[in-house]
């Protein structure tokens, strides 16, 4: 018998199903779900029972779908039994009203009961109208459950039931799918942590059409990020101009010059306890911006170049002697990386480099690095981005507990 390798093999999963017209696209996240091996309970609550019915699910899971927490056919506690056998809950559409008593921890109906008794990985997808996503009270609660762990995917940005284009559609059951595998892989040690990263290129202009820049794809930061994010952290990701789109359930926060991405970061550094420079920052700018295209001449074109702000020093300078945030720096070099890596650990004050020779790194999915410290170094063998990013975490992680004491 060849084994299943299937993402979501063996996996239970309880999928609470709101009252929002998104909820004809659950029908086709149950089908994904269990594409990826998945075996899936419905609860629809009263309002979702009026988008959808209680047979829809059944007929696709092959299980009754549980709308009555009195429910006369089951002799137990409902909300208890069906959290106890589940591996995740999804809440798909995570309806304004079902954020806002998960938040609060009101458990009237068998939905609510279910999310109060829950404990384990918790994935919601809100789909509203935008003017009740952006209200502060929504924003409130969906802060609050992110706070204690929840994996918060979507909404996405496009055209609504009510014929408007804005902030509140639900994700696509793929992305739902990705969420859901994502948060059952990654372990919830960085829980209640805040995270700051910084991704990409900048992008120096030199007239209106045309920029000093270099080549870093951003895929190593976004990396990071999603994968602090996926270990339970609260993720700000400051990137210069890349082709990636805003990763689902973390602040993004798009510049495009060195000084906008120091002024990005240097204010929010202290407000985490982890800050991660994988951005790119040039080094230097021209000096003048010319107001107008620069026109093309017979002879030569001289550029003078300034120094930019260096953002990590300037982190490590500001922080001093304080234990926090932990500081993680990268390196490309071309020659000595161990030796350059460590010269820049002490001149920038950081507590990690994580380094790389030039001819890796940079487009590809892979990365080659060396992970270096004050008193130690690790060199890892060529991994997917993401795999470094956790090598990255995990050693950020453990520097935190040092200095926590934890
Ligand atoms: N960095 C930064 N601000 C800059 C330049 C770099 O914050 N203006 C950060 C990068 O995000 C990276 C680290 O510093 O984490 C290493 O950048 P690098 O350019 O290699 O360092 P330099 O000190 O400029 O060294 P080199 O002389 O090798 O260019």
């Amino acid at each position: 018998m060849t084994e299943d390798t299937r993402p979501l093999a063996g996996r239970e999963l309880l999928l609470v199903v709101g009252g929002g017209i998104a909820a004809y696209k659950s029908a086709v996240l149950v089908r994904e779900l269990q594409r990826l091996g998945a075996g899936v309970q419905t609860v629809l609550t009263a309002a979702g029972a009026r988008f959808v019915t209680p047979v829809t699910f059944a007929g696709l899971t092959g299980r009754a779908t549980r709308t009555d927490l009195w429910d006369p056919s089951h002799p137990g506690e409902l909300h208890i039994d069906l959290t106890s056998r589940a591996d995740a809950l999804v809440v798909a559409p995570a309806t304004a009203d079902l954020l806002a008593r998960a938040s609060l921890g009101l458990a009237d109906d068998l939905a609510t009961t279910c999310l109060l008794a829950w404990q384990g990985p918790l994935v919601l997808a809100p789909a509203m109208h935008p003017r009740m996503w952006h209200q502060p009270a929504t924003q409130e609660h969906l802060a609050r459950l992110r706070a204690r762990g929840a994996t918060v995917c979507g909404p996405t940005e496009g055209p609504l039931a009510s014929g408007e284009v804005g902030m509140g559609r639900m994700s696509e059951p793929e992305e739902l799918a990705k969420a859901v595998c994502a948060a059952l892989s990654a372990p919830r040690d960085l829980q209640g942590r805040r995270v700051l990263v910084t991704a990409g290129p900048t992008h120096e202009p030199m007239d209106p059409v045309r920029f000093v820049g270099n080549r870093s794809s951003g895929r190593m930061g976004f990396a990071v990020a999603e994968r602090a994010r996926d270990r339970g952290a609260t993720v700000t990701l400051v990137t210069g101009p890349v082709s990636l789109p805003d990763p689902q359930g973390v602040r993004t926060v798009r510049v495009r010059t060195a000084r906008e991405l120091f002024d990005a970061t240097v204010p929010e550094a202290p407000h985490h306890d982890i800050v991660v420079m994988a951005a790119a920052v040039a080094d230097y700018r021209p000096a003048d911006i010319a107001p107008e295209k620069i026109k093309k001449t017979q002879g030569e074109l001289v550029l003078r170049l300034v120094k930019n702000p260096d953002v990590l020093a300037e982190l490590g300078a500001r922080r001093g002697d304080q234990p926090l945030p932990v500081l993680v720096g990268f390196a490309v070099e071309s020659t000595d990386l161990v030796t350059y890596a460590r010269e820049k650990l002490a001149r920038k004050r950081c507590d990690l480099v994580v380094a790389n020779l030039a001819e890796h790194g940079f487009e590809g999915a892979d990365n080659l690095v060396t992970l270096v410290r004050k008193d130690s170094e690790e060199a890892l063998p060529r991994l997917p981005k993401t795999a470094v990013a956790d090598k990255i975490l995990d050693a950020a992680r453990e520097l935190l507990a040092a200095r926590h004491g934890t």
